[in-house]
């Protein structure tokens, strides 16, 4: 009686703990109530469990040597873990989610001599969906951290469909008992490896996040099914909200982007990760430099200074001197916000994560609509370590591979001033206009540096 309860108790903290996750004030405990309920599901599953004859799980020493060792090192990864690494920790972790599904699957395949034809569709869909997500989730992990090159397959479409039309004709033969050879279920395996490989090799290093919330919902899908074997509701409501959030995810990215998601599979953009430059790599004429003196002056006596932040703000952990800024503007009698584009950094939430962290005022982050309206009354736009989500290109260019990508329309305040150290292309590997606007001025320099330093400027204006 007490099982049921605790897999209750469950089920509704991973609802908490999701809700809880969409509001930058609340995220935190949100994380602490949905792993506070997770605890006590295994902990009642390891202790309480009894199966048909009233059997428990047995097994102690392997379960608790497991959990010990898995929690040893996911603690570790997770302190040690750069915010800029964050992408390819997260997608290790799903890689080692559907490796469980998996798993599941191929020991419950043995444990089931005479399987019902539902079961066996439960058996092979959690072991085909898992093992696609765990060799897909690889690779993205590989791609993230440079370790695998973006690689185009030839007839790389025509193979996957191939793969595909065996392993549905192999689950078919299995799941009809037309053959019950276990060849067949670990050939549907070694396809589905292949084929999470195939399908993730060729996706452009800036769709790898997208790709990895795909793979995300589908971990917990086969993570649903293992629920549905089990006939364990915690499992199963764990997976469908991780399956359903993951979806819903997805989704949300592709639109930020103005992109369908067949795009993103089959797209090459975002391909060229350094470097280079494809659709409007026209000569661009000149740019203005601006100094930190003059930058100082010119945000002293503005009315209303909008920050834009970008994946440079991560990688150079720039959001404590970011929040410093904003203070002694502040102090000035200057109104300071924040502009966030919804894919500004690496991943989803990127800014808010890292600006929360220096303990900016969830009020001051406007949302991309809300940015854009207030930019014709601002002052100075100051965009520190952005590139692709402001680049003009987006709106203007036809040709340019983010065209119709929704932008933080910046050339509408009245100065705009650039923080980066180079005049290199952002992750799209794209050129941009914006840097040689006659409105436009670049501060060159590492993000933190250049803050820092522009507080002292601003203190003796
Ligand atoms: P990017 O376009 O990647 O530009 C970042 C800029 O930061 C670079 O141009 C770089 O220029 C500069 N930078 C790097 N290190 C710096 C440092 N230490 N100090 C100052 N500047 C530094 O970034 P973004 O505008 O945030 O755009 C994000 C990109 O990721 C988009 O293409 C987006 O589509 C893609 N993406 C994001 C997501 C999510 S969910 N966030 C998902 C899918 C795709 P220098 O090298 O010259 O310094």
């Amino acid at each position: 009686m007490l099982l049921p309860l605790i897999y209750l108790i469950g089920s509704i903290t991973f609802i908490l703990g999701l809700k809880m996750l969409s509001h930058p004030d609340s995220a935190r405990k949100g994380n602490l109530v949905a792993a506070f309920g997770m605890t006590l599901a295994i902990v009642g599953t390891i202790f309480l469990y009894r199966d048909h004859s009233g059997n428990s799980l047995g097994n102690y020493p392997w379960i608790f040597a497991g959990l010990v060792i898995g929690s040893i090192v996911g603690t570790l990864a997770a302190k040690k873990v750069q915010m800029t690494a964050m992408p390819e920790m997260v997608s290790l972790f799903n890689g080692m989610g559907g490796a469980c599904a998996m798993l599941i699957s191929i020991v419950e395949y043995h444990h089931n001599p005479n399987p019902s034809m539902g079961m066996l569709v439960v058996i092979v869909l959690g072991m085909l969906i898992g093992t696609v997500s765990f060799s897909g989730s690889i690779i993205a992990w590989g791609k993230l951290n440079g370790r695998i090159k973006d690689r185009t397959i030839p007839a790389g479409q025509a193979i996957n469909f191939l793969l595909f039309a065996g392993i549905l004709t192999m689950a078919v033969l299995l799941v009809f008992s037309i053959s019950s050879a276990p060849f067949l279920f670990y050939g549907i395996l070694a396809l589905a490896a292949l084929y999470g490989i195939l399908f993730v090799m060729p996706i452009g290093g800036a769709d790898m996040p997208v790709v990895i919330s795909l793979l995300n919902s589908f971990t917990g899908v086969a993570a649903a099914f293992g629920g549905f074997l089990y006939d364990n509701p915690v499992m199963l409501t764990g997976g469908i909200l991780v399956g359903s959030a993951g979806t819903i995810l997805t989704i949300l990215m592709c639109k930020a982007m103005n992109r369908s998601l067949k795009n993103v599979l089959i797209g090459s953009f975002g391909g060229q990760k350094t470097g280079g430059s494809v659709g409007g790599s026209k000569e661009q004429g000149s740019y203005k430099e601006i100094s930190l003196n003059d930058t100082a002056v010119l945000m002293a006596y503005a009315s209303k200074v909008m920050i834009i932040p970008g994946y440079g703000l991560a990688v150079a952990q720039a959001q404590h001197a970011c929040h410093e800024l904003e203070k002694v503007l502040e102090d000035k009698g200057v109104e300071v916000s924040y502009g966030i584009h919804p894919v500004a950094g690496r991943m989803p939430g990127h800014m808010n994560v890292l600006l929360a962290e220096a303990d900016v005022p969830y009020d001051k982050l406007k949302e991309m609509e809300e940015a854009n309206d207030q930019m014709a009354q601002t002052t100075v736009v100051l965009i520190i370590g952005a590139n692709d989500v402001v680049n003009p290109a987006a709106k203007e260019d036809p040709a340019s591979p983010i065209y119709g990508m929704p932008i933080l329309e910046v050339e509408k305040a009245e100065h705009v001033i650039v923080n980066k150290r180079s005049m290199k292309p952002g992750y799209a590997g794209i050129e941009n206009d914006l840097f040689f606007k006659p409105k436009t001025s670049m501060l060159f320099g590492d993000a933190k540096k250049v803050l820092q330093d522009l507080v002292s400027e601003l203190k003796q204006v």
